[in-house]
This record gives structure tokens, sequence and C-alpha cells, in this order.
């Protein structure tokens, strides 16, 4: 189903800008490689613009947040889902000059009414960000992971 959502932001500057959340497949598949920049921030090898590119289309449900004055993805979030018992938000970020404008709690919401069909939703993440997700109405569990940092690299080169 298409469904596009517009909704008005305002950044931090007295500049006004608008927010498009698409979720549709057509729209997230023609997203170019440019408008996926910046993303990853802080990671010590960055999975690059093609992974992500690559990580949104392979995804069960990708939303992605469009500034429509700079034609540039400003946030996205995926999930991996069985479509009976088990949902998993796999990857949430908005790039650090768009956050703190409620883009981050308003994909995660987005997406888990598209799990909505699951019995349970997972999101693992880092302790700092647990007040985000608590606020977004999840509640602390304990996980366990495992890690390829390898894996990130020969994507890199792979997809390049
Ligand atoms: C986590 C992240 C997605 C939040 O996005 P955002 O657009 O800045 O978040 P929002 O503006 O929607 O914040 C919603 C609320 O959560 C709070 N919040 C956001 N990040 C927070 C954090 N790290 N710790 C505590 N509270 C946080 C906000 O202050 C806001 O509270 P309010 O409603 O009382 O004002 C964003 O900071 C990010 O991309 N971080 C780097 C990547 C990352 O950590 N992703 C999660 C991987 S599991």
């Amino acid at each position: 189903m298409n469904t596009v959502f517009r909704r008005k932001c305002h950044f931090v500057y007295p500049l006004e800008f608008l927010v498009t959340f698409l979720d549709d497949f057509a729209a997230v598949v023609a997203l170019s490689d440019k408008m996926l920049t910046g993303f990853f921030v802080g990671w010590p090898t960055p999975p690059s613009p093609k992974v992500l590119s690559k990580l949104i289309r392979n995804s069960t449900y990708s939303i992605v947040a469009i500034d429509e004055a700079q034609d540039r993805c400003v946030g996205y979030v995926t999930a991996l889902s069985d479509g009976i018992l088990f949902g998993y938000v796999s990857s949430l970020e908005v790039l650090p000059e768009f956050q703190g404008q409620g883009i981050g709690q308003d994909l995660v919401a987005r997406m888990l009414k598209k799990l909505s069909n699951v019995y349970a939703v997972d999101i693992v993440c880092d302790p700092d960000v647990q007040p985000f997700y608590e606020k977004c109405g999840l509640r602390r569990c304990a996980s366990m992971v495992t890690r390829n940092p390898a894996q990130i690299a020969k994507l890199n080169s792979g997809l390049d």
C-alpha cells in the first residue's frame, strides 16, 4: 500500500523544512545512493550508501524520512518480520542535524504500526538509547548478540 504522510517540522534555525515519510516499496527503491549519505555516524567502518540502499531494499519493511527541499534522506527505520510471531526493528537512524525534532519517534511509531500483526517486536540498542525507546512505548529487556565487523568492509568493497 502506498502511504505517504506529510508533516511539517521546524528546524532549530528560523528555517522551516518539510519532511515526507515514504514507506511504499517503489519509492524506497527509487532512492539514489546520493540521497543516503551521512549515516552510520561514529561507526569504525561505516557501511557505504550503496550498502544502506541494499539494506533498505532487502528489509521486510522500510520507512524513510525525506527532506524535500534538499531531496535528501534524513532518517530511516527498517524491520524484519516473519509476519506471524516475531518482528525485529533492525536499524534506525536520524541524521545528527535533524535529531531532536521528533523524526525518530515518528519513524518508530510508524514501524510499530506495520508490525502490529505480530506478537513480539524486539529492538537491540545501547543503554544510552533506552530512554528514547521507552518514550516510544517499549520496555527494557536483556539480549544476547554477536557481530562480524569484517562483513561491513567486505560489503563496502563488493557493492561499490
Ligand atoms: C536515537 C535517534 C534515532 C533518535 O532520533 P531523534 O529524531 O533525535 O529522536 P526524537 O526527536 O524523535 O526524540 C523523541 C524523544 O526522545 C528523546 N531522545 C532522543 N534521543 C534520546 C537519547 N539518546 N536518550 C534519551 N532521550 C532521547 C528526545 O529528547 C525526545 O523527548 P521529548 O519527546 O521529551 O522531547 C537518533 O538520536 C539517532 O539516530 N541516533 C544515532 C543512531 C542510533 O542510536 N540509533 C538507534 C539504534 S538502535
